[in-house]
Formats: C-alpha cells, structure tokens, sequence
C-alpha cells in the first residue's frame, strides 16, 4: 500500500467497548448495524458515505460561507468546479444524491411510467424511480451478478439486453449507468461500454442519466486497465465519460469527501428549468437545494481536490485492495476482483449451513461486531429483495473504507477481526425478522436470533 499523501492535524478518539457490552448493544439494536450507536462501535466501516476526513483546504472555505439565501458565492464556486471537472453545463445543488435521485425521476418519469434500464441497482435509485411511476429493469452484464467472477468491467451494461429492452417497451423516460457499480462490490464500467450505451441512447433519443457517485474511483480503474486512458489525467477522463452523458446524479458524500450534499447536472436546459422548478418544493432555492453555503464551498472544493489530486484516489483504492488481499489471503471468500470502496464478503460460502432466508449476511455483520467492534452492513437479501418479488442474488457483506479516516494498523485489525470470526463459523444458525419495515427494510429492519 502507499503512504497516505496527508498527515493528520486533526483526531477523533474511538473506544472499544468491553464484548459483554458490544452483544448487548446489538442485541438492541435487533441484530442491525444500522441500528447501533456510533459510541459502542470502534473501528466504523459501516458507509463511505458522509464518513470521510474533509481537507485544510476544505474546512477553510467553510469558513467563507456566504448564508444569503439568494445567489450564494458558493453556489457559483459549486457550479465552476461542476462545469471545470464534469463538463456539465446546468447544476441544481441538492443536500445528498437521493434528493437529486428524487428530482430526476419526478422530472423524466412525470407520472407518464415506463421502464428504466440500470445497471443492476442502488437501492434509494430504484425506489425514486418507482415511487414516480416508472419501472426498474436491469441491463448490467450478468457477470455483475457473480461474486467469483473477476470481469474487469463488471459495471458494464449489456447492450444487447438495452436494445432488447428498447425493442420491446415504447416508453423508456431515462436509461442509468452507475460508476463503480456499489451492489456489485464498487465494480466500474468501461469508456468503450459507455460510448456504446450513449451512442445507443443518442440513437433513440433517449436521456442517458450517469449516477456519478463514485466516478473518481470509475475514472481511476479506467486508467490502470483500458487501452489508450493510462496517460491521461483522472479529471480528462472524468469529463469524457460526462461527455457521452446528458445529466448526473451525484452523492457528494462519497468521491468529494464531504459530510453532506450532493447535485443534479445536465446538459438539457429544459430538465433544469423543470429541476429549478421543483428543487423549491423539495429542498430549497435552486441556488442552495438545503444546503448552506459553506456545504457548498466544501463540495466545490472536494470536487477539484477528488479529481485533481491522484495520489489520494491511488492511496484509497490501494487500502481497499491491502483489505482485499489479506482477508483473501485468509481464505475468505471476496467478491472478485477487488472494487472501489468496499471489500464485499460472499455470506453464503462463509456460512453455506446458513439458507438465504435466514439471513447470512445479516448474520455475518452482527457477528463481526460483536467480534471486534467493528461496523459493516449487509448487502444481500435483506437491501436487495423488493416487495414480493423473489430474490436470489449475491449475499454479501460490505467492509466500507471512509477516505482518509483509517490506517493501515485499522486494517489489519479489521482483518484480524474477520479470520476470528471465521474460526466460529459453524455456529450460528441465522436470524428472523422481528420487524420487517415495508420499503428500504435494511435501514430498520430488527432480527432475532434462530436458536
Ligand atoms: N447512488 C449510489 C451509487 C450510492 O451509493 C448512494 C448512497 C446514493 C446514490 C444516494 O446518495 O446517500 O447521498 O442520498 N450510498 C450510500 C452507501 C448510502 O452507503 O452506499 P445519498
């Protein structure tokens, strides 16, 4: 791994709680993780989501918010920077990536339905598209759906299955493509798909909507392993995968390591205006969409900073990687190969005595904070089966790494942590639902242990 390209001038302490306590807690907390407290957990691997360390430079420009309510300087510092890295010519800001997610299906689905193509799913994205009428269908390459399956690309979509699904259904309001695929372990598309599905799209007048979340990291693989991408810059390769783009969601808490905010940005001058419109109704004037001014100084700065500066992306996806290959190293199952953000661990091959609908990734999370005190969230049948339909895809667990909180000895502790657990897989038999929350359940679901 390389040293990180900072110093730390600021600290947090953490505390590991004694084990008695740490089963008691998630015992409360109904064998959820997202359901304990932030003080019992120590090492938090729970998100990278709004979890990241903000630069000197970032906490000074909070210092130059300007609150007015109207026509912030911020705001336009925010709009340059999307304009300079993305290339995008209309930003509405919003105060995270499912407020934008929210706009955009409300703006392109309008209540007309139809069907919208992604590349597999990111659970707040499928369910905005579906609260506004529209259907979710998935067009990702099926080795997406394969933890063992080391594709190189596997955020790629399938264009055959796109022009199927095109052929077949008249009304497709929008067509999505994430970067750096998170349900299927932080896994990027390639330039070439990309240029394909656009050029698809464009065919067919069809908007191509990019959820840009993690398109540093997207951007960052596409230089290590596509032909022609390892001389240029992240931020040339960021705007050319705008550039076949019409318009991105964007969750700033992730790649612009902030602790809130996100954006809409197109390049259509008619969803902005309809963006302007209804961003009011929902988050706030268009020149701040619920964020304060000095939110928006530090986005704009996180954006330079994420796709200007290499070396961070490079550290980040290198400690990502150290976690992959140690926990590999150990015999444990992985999803392959090793993504951006998080190292997913395959619960069926950890506990295979364990039936999906017991839970096993569930149970493998609660586990290994009782473990270490150390907090990781599921990511299989519990985020991923939807209303009555039935669900049989991957059931993984996700180690997530905030950018720029943890180091190496973190890490090793970690895995020491996930090998101890190993030791007693035979154990556990599952968990049963207590309360099964209607949508979204993941977030509160509460579980008993099967005896
Ligand atoms: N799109 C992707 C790909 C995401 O990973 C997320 C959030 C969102 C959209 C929504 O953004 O949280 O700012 O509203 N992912 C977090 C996670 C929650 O832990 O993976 P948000």
């Amino acid at each position: 791994m390389i040293p990180p390209p900072y110093k730390n001038k600021v600290i947090e302490p953490i505390v590991l709680i004694a084990k008695e306590k740490r089963i008691k807690a998630i015992e409360e907390a109904g064998y959820n993780t997202f359901l304990l407290r932030s003080q019992d957990v120590y090492v938090d691997l729970l998100t990278d989501s709004g979890t990241s360390a903000m630069s000197d430079s970032q906490w000074s420009g909070m210092m130059l918010g300007d609150e007015a309510y109207a026509g912030s300087r911020n705001f336009y510092a925010l709009e340059q920077a999307v304009s300079d890295v993305f290339g995008y010519k209309y930003v509405v800001p919003t105060h995270q990536g499912r407020a934008a997610e929210h706009l955009i299906a409300k703006i392109l689905i309008n209540k007309k339905g139809g069907c919208v193509p992604n590349n597999f799913y990111f659970t707040t994205s499928r369910v905005h598209q579906e609260l506004a009428g529209g259907t979710w269908v998935d067009v990702g390459i099926p080795e997406a759906n394969d933890p063992s399956n080391a594709h190189s690309f596997k955020g790629n979509i399938d264009a055959d299955k796109l022009k199927q699904v095109i052929k077949n259904k008249k009304n497709i309001p929008f067509v999505r493509i994430e970067a750096c695929l998170n349900m299927a372990g932080g896994q990027p598309f390639s330039m070439a798909n990309i240029i394909q599905v656009s050029s698809i799209c464009r065919r067919h007048g069809i908007f191509l909507l990019l959820d840009a979340t993690r398109v540093v990291e997207n951007a960052y693989f596409i230089k290590q392993r596509e032909n022609g991408y390892s001389k240029k810059t992240l931020a040339e390769i960021i705007r050319e995968i705008c550039s076949y783009t019409d318009g991105c969601t964007m969750s700033s808490k992730k790649d612009h390591m902030v602790n809130m905010g996100g954006f809409l940005a197109t390049n259509s001058k008619k969803v902005f205006e309809k963006a302007k419109e209804l961003v009011v109704v929902y988050e706030g004037l268009h020149t701040y969409g619920g964020l304060a001014g000095r939110d928006m100084e530090a986005i704009a700065r996180g954006i330079r900073e994420s796709a200007e500066c290499e070396e961070y992306v490079e550290h980040y996806v290198s400690q990502v990687r150290y976690l992959w290959e140690k926990l590999k190293k150990s015999g444990i199952s992985v999803v392959e190969p090793a993504g951006a953000h998080a190292v997913f661990i395959d619960a069926k091959k950890f506990y295979p005595h364990i039936p999906q609908n017991r839970f096993p990734a569930q149970t493998l999370a609660a586990e290994i904070y009782v473990e270490g005190g150390v907090r990781v969230m599921e990511r299989g049948i519990v985020s991923g089966k939807h209303g009555r339909e039935a669900y049989n895809g991957p059931e993984l667990v996700r180690v997530t790494i905030p950018r720029r909180v943890y180091d190496l000895a973190h890490l090793q502790y970690v895995v020491e942590t996930i090998k101890s657990v190993s030791k007693s897989a035979k154990l556990p038999k599952g968990l049963k639902f207590v309360y099964e929350p209607p949508t979204l359940r993941f977030f509160q679901a509460r579980f008993k242990k099967v005896k």
